[in-house]
């Protein structure tokens, strides 16, 4: 009997009857010859059927699969320079396990709309492929970086009471008799979590009523947030950046493969290693003017703002000490400048912009309570939010890591659409 095996794993198979379950993902033939790809989700391989090695019957049904036909081949594993992979199979029997409809999704060129319509099916082809591999890789780098730094996982609630990232983008539903939001950000748990156990970390969906179009804004993205007590905005720094460079680092010695497909230009990923260069957002505000960009100081950085900068660097830059009022009602003040938050943002190079927002948090019960009034929320959601500061509390710090955004910066993507195995977007709900 022939061993069953993922074509991934091919190599150890040289020379040996093998058998592989997949789809049938292209195919090319020319009289004696049909030349089957197939892949099965670990990687694609080039299947032989010569005519005269095989059955007449299996050389017609190789003849008639149609893509995405599901297949059973056994054959022996040879080496073949060509191949990406450096073997190919010479099929000796093809078992027709499902033989697909006419293919929606051709090699041909298809619109966006077409493609996103058709995601389920999409997510078959060999660009998102790699772009999920790699979006794997990111995730467990993340969950391996805070696993082995002393972090203690603490999951987040999706259903909650009060915003934590304003009222504007909220989702409201239904909770029995009454109003829940589903959750922007883990944080102000984490806060709760790192009073508790110091260094903890939450990864989870999280949701923004995100009224606008553009290429970097989902309504439903995943966060990974660690947040730590004792941790000032210095500190914060350190761990952002320190955490940036192991995924980069992870993701380059793992997924080179994925990203060579995707023509990803790996020479400026190699440059993201520590240190980080840092400017406050003044100084940011005063290379956009020298830029001739029209930027208010107090104003927030928009899309285009943050690509100037970053272009400015050859690796992710760190801005920190943004206008207090133009950000969350959390923030701690700067006792240098009271009207500048103690908070900081990551921006990405090559127009990705920021990828991360934290900061430290004000600490101070009326201080706290004080924001809250001045952000125009209600403060009676927030009751357990201000326990927080009556009993022990101490500087912290903490910030959020947007899985998406990472995504399409490693991949080298041009909109998020593409970094999330089922988007949900202003006008995506399907499929
Ligand atoms: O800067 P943000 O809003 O920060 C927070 O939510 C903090 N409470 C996090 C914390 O300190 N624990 O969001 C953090 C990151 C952004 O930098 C971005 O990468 C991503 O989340 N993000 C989005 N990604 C895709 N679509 C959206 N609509 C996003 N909004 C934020
Ligand atoms: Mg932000």
């Amino acid at each position: 009997m022939a061993d069953k095996i993922r074509i991934l794993d091919v190599a150890q198979s040289n020379g040996e009857e093998v058998v592989i379950e997949g789809w049938l993902y292209n195919k090319r033939s020319g009289g004696k010859l049909h030349f089957l790809q197939v892949r099965d989700g670990s990687a694609t391989i080039q299947c032989v059927v010569f005519n005269g090695e095989v059955p007449p019957a299996v050389f017609d049904v190789a003849g008639e699969l149609g893509q995405e036909s599901a297949i059973r081949v056994r054959g022996t594993v040879r080496e073949d320079a060509r191949s990406p992979l450096g073997y190919e199979i010479g099929v000796a029997d093809i078992e027709v396990v499902h033989l697909a409809e006419s293919y929606p999704i051709t090699p041909k060129e298809h619109g966006t709309d077409f493609l996103m319509n058709n995601r389920h099916l999409w997510l078959r082809s060999s660009r998102q492929q790699a772009i999920m591999k790699v979006r794997s890789t990111i995730i467990k780098a993340s969950r391996d970086y805070f696993d082995t730094n002393g972090f203690l996982l603490v999951d987040a609630p999706i259903f909650t009471p009060a915003a934590c990232e304003g009222t504007s983008t909220l989702f409201q539903t239904d909770y029995f008799d009454e109003k829940a939001f589903l959750t922007q950000s883990g944080q102000l748990y984490m806060e709760a979590a790192a009073m508790a156990f110091g260094k903890v970390y939450c990864f989870g969906p999280t949701f923004r009523a995100e009224k606008s179009k553009t290429r970097r804004h989902l309504t439903e993205f995943w966060m990974i947030e660690p947040e730590v007590a004792y941790l000032d905005l210095q500190g914060d720094m350190d761990l952002a950046e320190d955490f940036i460079s192991f995924i980069v680092q992870r993701v380059l010695e793992t997924r080179r493969p994925e990203l060579e497909s995707l023509e990803r230009d790996l020479a400026s990923l190699e440059k993201t290693l520590k240190p980080f260069p840092r400017i406050s957002y003044t100084e940011a505000h005063e290379m956009l003017k020298n830029e001739g960009i029209d930027h208010a100081w107090g104003e927030d950085f928009g899309a285009e703002d943050e690509t100037i900068l970053a272009n400015k660097f050859d690796r992710p830059v760190i801005v920190h000490r943004y206008p207090a009022a133009c950000k969350a009602f959390y923030m701690k003040a700067d006792p240098e400048d009271t009207t500048l938050a103690l908070c900081m943002d990551v921006l990405a190079p090559e127009g990705y912009g920021e990828i991360i927002g934290g900061g430290q948090r004000e600490d101070d019960l009326e201080t706290l309570r004080q924001k809250i009034v001045e952000h125009d929320l209600d403060e009676n959601p927030f009751q357990w939010y201000l326990d927080l500061r009556r009993y022990g509390s101490v500087p912290h710090a903490g910030f959020g890591l947007g899985i998406e955004r990472t995504v399409a910066w490693l991949c080298g993507l041009p909109h998020v659409r593409e970094t999330i195995p089922f988007p949900r977007l202003l006008q995506r709900l399907y499929p």
